[in-house]
């Protein structure tokens, strides 16, 4: 079964979107390099973005039956979506929650993860090599 990785709101806009937090990659450089990644380790990949809560939900739900693990950067949702959170704990499956930036280092209101709740492994601040960090952890256990 592939991972699925999956990609919260405003995701869609890297490159453009804070350079200097976010660096200049753009998350189809992030797809490109995620998919290639996951070939050499002989994994399989199912990528997705999206700007909707409930899509991501879906997304999780579709999980439970069809991915072996979910990688996610749940972009603002993570600070406050039971949604997510719920879905993920229902989707039994190791999760691996990263975000580009180190949002510790950020504002108040980032340092709150519903994720986190549901998440084996965080990864935060590595910028796009999280993806890579997040594949390589899941390919060892
Ligand atoms: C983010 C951090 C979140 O706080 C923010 O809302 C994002 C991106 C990151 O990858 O650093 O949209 O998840």
């Amino acid at each position: 079964k592939p991972i699925f990785v999956l990609n919260g709101p405003n995701l869609n806009m890297l490159g453009v979107r804070k350079p200097e937090v976010y660096g200049t990659t753009t998350l189809r450089d992030i797809e490109h390099s995620v998919r290639s990644h996951a070939e050499k380790l002989g994994l399989g990949i199912e990528f997705m973005q999206s700007n909707h809560e409930g899509d991501l939900v879906d997304a999780i739900q579709r999980a439970r039956s069809e991915a072996s693990a979910i990688v996610i950067n749940p972009a603002a949702f993570t600070h406050y979506s039971i949604a997510i959170h719920d879905a993920l704990e229902a989707a039994e499956l190791p999760v691996v929650e990263i975000h580009l930036s180190n949002v510790h280092q950020r504002e108040e209101f980032r340092h709150r993860s519903f994720v986190s709740l549901q998440a084996e492994t965080v990864i935060a601040g590595a910028g796009a090599f999280g993806y890579i960090m997040a594949l390589d952890y899941l390919a060892q256990r």
